[in-house]
C-alpha cells in the first residue's frame, strides 16, 4: 500500500536558512549537521523520510546522513514531547543530585527515560554532560535552554509552569 504521508518539505524561510547556512560552507556535505539542526527545528525529530528529504538536499547518500543521524544522540530519532527535558546524569551531576531529579521527573510525569507522556506535552531524557558542571545538576529545556541548579522541588514546579504555558 502506498504511504500517503505528505514528503517533509521545509518552510520558505526555513529552506531560506537552508541556502544561507550552505553559503557559508565549502561544500554540500560540510553543511550536513547545521541542515539536521534545521530539519530537527522544522520537523520536531528526524525520520527516515527527512533523512531521505536531507539527503536529496545535499545530493548524499541517504545512507550517509543515516549514519551521521544515529551517530549522534542529539537528534531525535522517533518524536518527542512538546517539552523535551534532557537530565544531565554524569558524575558531577549524580553527587549533586540528578538521580533525584529523574526519579521527580519520572514520578511526577508517569513515565521513564526515552518516553513521552501521553498528551505530548513531555519528554524525558537522560544525556552525557552538557558542559554545565558548575551549575549541577541540570537539565537542558528543548534546544535551546539549560535550567541549572536543579532541587527536586525547583524541577516539579518547572513542570508545572511548562504544562501551564499556553506557547
Ligand atoms: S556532569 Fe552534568 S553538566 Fe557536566
Amino acid at each position: 500500500m502506498k504511504d500517503s504521508t505528505p514528503a517533509p518539505q521545509f518552510s520558505e524561510a526555513t529552506l531560506e536558512e537552508f541556502k544561507q547556512t550552505l553559503s557559508r560552507y565549502p561544500t554540500r556535505r560540510a553543511a550536513l549537521l547545521p541542515t539536521l539542526w534545521l530539519a530537527m527545528r522544522e520537523f520536531g525529530w528526524i525520520s527516515p523520510a527527512v533523512e531521505e528529504y536531507v539527503a536529496r538536499l545535499l545530493d548524499l547518500p541517504t545512507s550517509h546522513v543515516h549514519a551521521v543521524v544515529t551517530f549522534y544522540e542529539m537528534f531525535h530519532r522517533k518524536p518527542v514531547g512538546k517539552w523535551h527535558l534532557a537530565v544531565c546524569t554524569n558524575l558531577p551531576c549524580r553527587l549533586r543530585g540528578a538521580d533525584e531529579i529523574v526519579a521527580a521527573i519520572k514520578n511526577r510525569l508517569g513515565i521513564d527515560n526515552h518516553e513521552t507522556t501521553p498528551d505530548g506535552m513531555f519528554s524525558l531524557e537522560t544525556v552525557e554532560c552538557l558542559a554545565s558542571c558548575a551549575t549541577a545538576p541540570m537539565l537542558q529545556l528543548n534546544q535551546d535552554a539549560y535550567i541549572e541548579n536543579l532541587t527536586v522541588e525547583s524541577v516539579l514546579k518547572l513542570i508545572e509552569e511548562l504544562a501551564r504555558r499556553a506557547d
